[in-house]
């Protein structure tokens, strides 16, 4: 008997890929999303890929009760929570939103859990919480600091939550810390898809590429670094949705060897922002239209992981170059 896991979110960009991988691998899978952040024709590609239909339920976390009747008839063995609001930017503007919409969301899928003996959690969390971590690469035991950003605090405050829902309700859960997740599907049926002007480098570049922007702004070159601009580590985003796969046979097999695991999910390797445009350039034989202007507020000098502890307990290891997810993201880009 198939296992049946719930994914909300589970039409987003980090949600799809990961619901295409949990279906190749056996897993019946269920989708709850609001299609705040995503679009309704991301189910059929997802069953185009896969040749199988996730049943999918538009439902607002925040309903409290639409999420109980959900849980009481849908007989789940573990959900994958990736809905939330992740701009990092609209979160300065807006904190309350992204408190309500992150936090209430959250808890009321960990309640009914809770009321449906439902013991299995993986839950979507950010490198944000490191915040400018003191040493690289960033392993799970680096310091947890003052969040820069509501949404930072939301993946901060959840992973609070989860610390007492485990321990007070005997649960088992896995929190993945992404580092900046980028690149498509091989099959360029579903990729990224940012609502308005995109807040991440990835898809400002492939969309200037495309001449939806006229140009892209690189946010500062002054950064002590080896050309001056930000380091970040850019994991491809199937290998991110892999490591869900593993993270949830971990579980599912009694695995883990504590209630609340922390895994950091990034390639180890950290590039700055102009060896992403030259990337991009190189592998798809263009040239993009770029300058320099100033930091974006808030932002951090540096971060890459260290990705041994998920080597070690997951089994994970990324498998893709930054060239091969520019030469996705790329494809994917031009079938918008
Ligand atoms: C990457 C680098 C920018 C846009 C955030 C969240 C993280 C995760 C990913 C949510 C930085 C530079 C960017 C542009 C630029 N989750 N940049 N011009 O800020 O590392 O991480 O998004 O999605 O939790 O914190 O990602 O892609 O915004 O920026 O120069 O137009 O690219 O300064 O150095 P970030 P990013």
């Amino acid at each position: 008997m198939n296992k049946k896991i719930l994914v909300t979110g589970g039409l987003g960009y980090i949600g799809s890929h990961t619901v295409v991988a949990l279906q190749q691998s056996g897993y019946e899978v269920v989708i709850i999303d609001d299609l705040s952040n995503s679009e309704l024709f991301v189910l059929d590609r997802i069953s185009e890929i896969t040749g199988i239909q996730p049943d999918f339920h538009p439902i607002d976390l925040k309903e409290t009760e639409a999420v109980n009747d959900f849980f009481e008839t849908a007989k789940i063995d573990g959900v994958i929570h990736f809905a939330a609001h992740k701009a990092v930017g609209e979160s300065v503007e807006k904190p309350l939103m992204y408190f309500r919409n992150n936090i209430l969301g959250l808890v009321n899928v960990l309640e009914a859990m809770k009321k449906n003996s439902i013991d299995n959690f993986i839950f979507s969390s950010s490198c944000t919480v490191y915040g400018q971590a003191d040493k690289m690469p960033i392993d799970e035991n680096a310091p947890i600091k003052k969040a820069e950003s509501p949404y930072a605090k939301t993946k901060q405050m959840g992973e609070e939550i989860l610390e007492d829902f485990v321990s007070a309700y005997d649960k088992n859960v896995i929190s993945l810390r992404y580092f900046n997740p980028v690149g498509a599907h091989p099959s360029a049926l579903i990729g990224e898809l940012p609502k308005g002007i995109p807040n991440n480098l990835v898809p400002f570049v492939t969309q200037t590429a495309a001449g939806i922007r006229e140009q892209l702004s690189v946010f500062g070159d002054d950064y002590p670094t080896r050309d001056g601009t930000a380091i970040r580590d850019y994991i491809y985003v199937c290998d991110l949705a892999d490591a869900h796969v593993k993270a949830l046979n971990r579980l599912l097999e009694k695995k883990n060897s504590e209630p609340l695991e922390v895994f950091n999910l990034g390639t180890g390797v950290g590039s700055t922002v102009l060896e992403v445009i030259k990337t991009f350039e190189k592998v798809n034989g263009l040239n993009l239209n770029y300058r320099i202007v100033g930091r974006r507020a808030g932002d951090i000098t540096e971060a890459f992981a260290d990705n041994r502890k998920a080597a070690r307990e997951l089994g994970w290891e990324p498998k893709t170059s930054l060239d091969e997810s520019m030469r996705t993201a790329w494809e994917w880009q031009k079938t918008l």
